[in-house]
């Protein structure tokens, strides 16, 4: 890998995006000023995920907007590989899609897949990844949806749901595809080579289109089950993607639930979460506050600014203060840290009550196989 070279895939993202690349590399459309204007007047609301490029590029999304203008409904889905403990980069798609959710009013699919985990990671059991995909659930139903709209798909649980829909879909994917996707080899195990199929049902859980929001490292998978769907009579998944959410301890890299040191979980303590930020956040600061008053901090790699521009800032006149003030020296390393440290405090405040009481909630939100 050169230094200005990046990879991006469902198991491994390295080195520095470059999302325009991307785009080309992987095949998706930018999300344009036409399709933001759109977006804008039938939300009534200009989203800041959307107007900062957080959701940067897309598949289709042009026909969800039209076929819902036409009065044509459509469904939303979503999911996460329960690897370990929810961490605050996880909630940005899905706070994104509960937006879309209450905008558009559709229904929304969660899908946990504690299968997926255990075949990518060796040093994890099946049980284990299980009990995270209840605990990842919590951090999900905390942010609020509503059970009678919103269905948590565990694959283990509800494979007798998932697999007539993966059958249709295992049946059009050929290894040569999914190899030349993915990368596998001779040693790969084959759990991961059928897996893409299981990622691929709830996009047909119902007779509509679909869109979904994510992570651009899932791309791939939706790829193979857009080159597939016609085959299966169904329409083309629409995608809506949003970019990687650095590590605490610096770009290169997205924020990986495996890795302690690197990561801000929803179940860290204030103590826990002022720590890590202080001792790990990666600084676009100078080495002493002399040069940092002098030369000023550089925001566009600043892991605290990010943070704050990605999730935990959404005012605009705020954000471009601490942006100006951090270029300038005026604010330092520090000072922006203290902002962050109180945003996230402040926020997991409320959703780890709301992770408690969602302890209550979870057998509404559960698919019941038919
Ligand atoms: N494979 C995803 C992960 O590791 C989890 C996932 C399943 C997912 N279905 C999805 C992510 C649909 C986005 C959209 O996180």
């Amino acid at each position: 890998m050169s230094a200005d070279d990046f990879i991006v895939t469902p198991w491994h993202v390295e080195g520095d995006i470059d999302y325009d690349k991307l785009i080309k590399k992987f095949g998706t459309e930018k999300i344009s000023s036409e399709l933001l204007d759109k977006i804008k007047n039938i939300t009534n609301e200009d989203h800041f995920m959307l107007r900062r490029g957080i959701f940067f590029s897309h598949r289709e999304m042009n026909r969800i907007i039209e076929d819902h203008q036409k009065g044509k409904g459509f469904f939303l889905y979503t999911g996460r590989g329960p690897s370990g403990h929810t961490h605050i980069g996880h909630l940005v798609p899905w706070v994104f899609a509960k937006w879309l959710q209450e905008k558009f009013d559709v229904n929304l699919y969660f899908q946990l897949t504690d299968d997926e985990k255990f075949y990518s990671k060796t040093n994890l059991t099946l049980e284990e990844t299980n009990k995270f995909a209840y605990e990842n659930a919590l951090d999900f139903i905390a942010l609020g949806f509503n059970p009678e709209k919103t269905k948590i798909i565990i694959n283990t649980k509800n494979i007798q749901t998932l697999y007539p829909i993966a059958a249709q879909v295992a049946k059009k994917i050929n290894f040569s595809n999914t190899k030349a996707t993915f990368g596998f080899t001779n040693e790969t195990n084959i759990g991961m080579i059928f897996y893409t199929s299981l990622q691929s049902a709830p996009c047909f859980i119902e007779d509509k289109p679909v869109l979904i929001p994510l992570g651009v490292d899932q791309d791939p998978h939706f790829r193979l089950t857009r080159d597939i769907a016609q085959k299966i009579g169904k329409q083309k998944p629409a995608l809506i993607h949003n970019i990687m959410i650095p590590a605490l301890t610096g770009p290169g890299g997205k924020m990986s639930a495996s890795e302690e040191k690197g990561t801000i979980y929803t179940t860290d303590s204030p103590d826990v979460v002022k720590k890590k930020i202080n001792k790990f956040a990666f600084s676009g600061g100078q080495p002493d506050i002399e040069q940092h008053r002098k030369l000023g901090g550089n925001p566009d790699i600043d892991v605290s600014y990010q943070y704050l521009r990605i999730f935990f800032e959404p005012n605009d006149e705020k954000l471009k203060k601490i942006y100006d003030d951090y270029k300038s020296g005026k604010l330092l390393s520090g000072e922006l840290k203290s902002i962050l440290i109180e945003k996230i405090n402040e926020f997991l405040k409320t959703h780890q009550e709301k992770r408690e009481k969602a302890k209550q909630q979870i057998e509404q939100f559960l698919l019941q196989n038919k």
